[in-house]
């Protein structure tokens, strides 16, 4: 198989984590006989830098052409207080492609059952998938300005039918090829927004009668998501919600470093990335942990391009590499050798 791929590396640990995402695609390519090509292409702060645009058109343009996209991180310190910000381009790029289904997948490694702050019995079994909605909600609806020369400010949430029944339908998708247990996480006591969702996933529903569905408030499904994990199968729900969600389900997984993603589309493209950020606390010193980066690869090559085989071998290799008592300087494991994240890399890949 031939494939052409565009990375977008942005800014603090993205270089260092994309680093590990070519060597571990040039091991998959050999091993498995394929020919991926890669171009790398600016976002972020790095973007703003170099041609005062977090997204410039020659990085749209590349991404059209492209068979997927590989983004590692934007955003740091350096951009807080720009008027343009690092974070635009990366809810550009999404926006552009419509890329409005994001698929958070939260599996927990058995070797990291013990690397969370969580007990061992409460987090034993988790196996969970975020399906946040990407493209609409707070982070898009207009207007969002200040007012009265900056004493108050508006921030608008909208949906329309359409874009929830969309990524509704994408859950109840999901929920079939798992164990068909679907948990639409809203905040209905409040949001009217949220009362047409309910509707909405009560009438798509009906065409899903083997999954059983639920409808949680945030708030409370914050909370159980930590008490009872292993309760849930497939979470859908709007899009500032299921960024927080996300980042909470991590504490699982024992670190934010290990939870990858896929952003999907209508029409086939798709962009792969770890769910945190650019990490500027560690940016710099090759200790981050590549295994988010690696497994949106896996995510990749199995959601992009049908190779099914690979992708497992990458989360099998990933195991193999924990259990083999190998961890990076984020994971608490008991006796594990701490590896940089170069080291990480090598190791996973030679584990293949
Ligand atoms: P962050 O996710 O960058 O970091 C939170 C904490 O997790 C930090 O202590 C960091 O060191 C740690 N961490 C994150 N990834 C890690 C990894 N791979 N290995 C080891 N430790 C890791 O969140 P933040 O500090 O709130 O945000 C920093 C910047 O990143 C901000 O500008 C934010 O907007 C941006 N951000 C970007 C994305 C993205 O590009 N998709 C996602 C989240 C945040
Ligand atoms: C994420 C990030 C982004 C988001 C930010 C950087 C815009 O937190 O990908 O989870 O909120 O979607
Ligand atoms: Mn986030």
């Amino acid at each position: 198989m031939k494939k052409h791929i565009i990375t977008l590396p942005g800014d603090g640990i993205g270089p260092e984590i994309m680093n590990s995402a070519h060597e571990l695609l040039k091991a998959v390519g050999e091993k498995y006989n394929h020919e991926f090509t890669a171009e790398s292409k600016d976002i972020g702060g790095i973007a703003i830098d170099k041609h005062n645009d977090p997204l410039p058109l020659e990085t749209i343009e590349a991404c059209e052409s492209a068979d997927a996209i590989l983004l590692g991180a934007v955003g740091g310190p350096k951009w807080t207080d720009s008027k343009i910000r690092p974070e635009q381009g990366l809810l550009k790029i999404r926006k552009h492609f419509n890329l409005f289904a994001n698929l958070r997948p939260v599996t927990i490694f058995d070797s990291l059952e013990a690397s969370s702050p969580l007990k061992q019995s409460i987090v034993h079994g988790s196996d969970l998938m975020i399906v946040r909605e990407l493209t609409g909600g707070l982070y898009f609806g207009q207007p969002s300005e200040r007012r009265d020369g900056g004493q108050s400010v508006v921030d608008t949430l909208t949906y329309t039918y359409g874009e929830i029944e969309r990524i509704v339908r994408i859950a109840f998708d999901t929920a079939m090829t798992r164990r068909k247990h679907l948990t639409s996480v809203d905040k209905a006591n409040v949001l009217e927004s949220s009362r047409m969702w309910r509707e909405i996933v009560n009438t798509v529903s009906k065409e899903y009668p083997e999954v059983t569905v639920e409808h949680e408030l945030v708030d409370a499904a914050a909370m159980k998501l930590i008490t009872n994990p292993s309760y849930f199968d497939v979470i859908v729900t709007e899009n500032l919600f299921g960024d927080i969600l996300s980042d909470e389900a991590s504490v699982i997984t024992g670190s934010l470093g290990v939870l990858p993603s896929a952003s999907l589309s209508e029409n086939g493209l798709g962009l792969f990335e770890p769910i945190h950020g650019s990490a500027p606390d560690i940016a710099g010193e090759n200790i981050a942990n590549p295994i988010g980066m690696m497994l949106s690869v896996g995510m990749m090559l199995k959601y992009s391009f049908g190779l099914h085989e690979e992708s497992a071998a990458i989360e099998k290799a990933v195991n193999q590499v924990l259990a083999d008592g190998f961890k990076t300087a984020d994971l608490k494991i008991d006796g594990a050798v701490t590896l940089s994240t170069a080291e990480m890399t090598e190791k996973i890949i030679s584990c293949l």
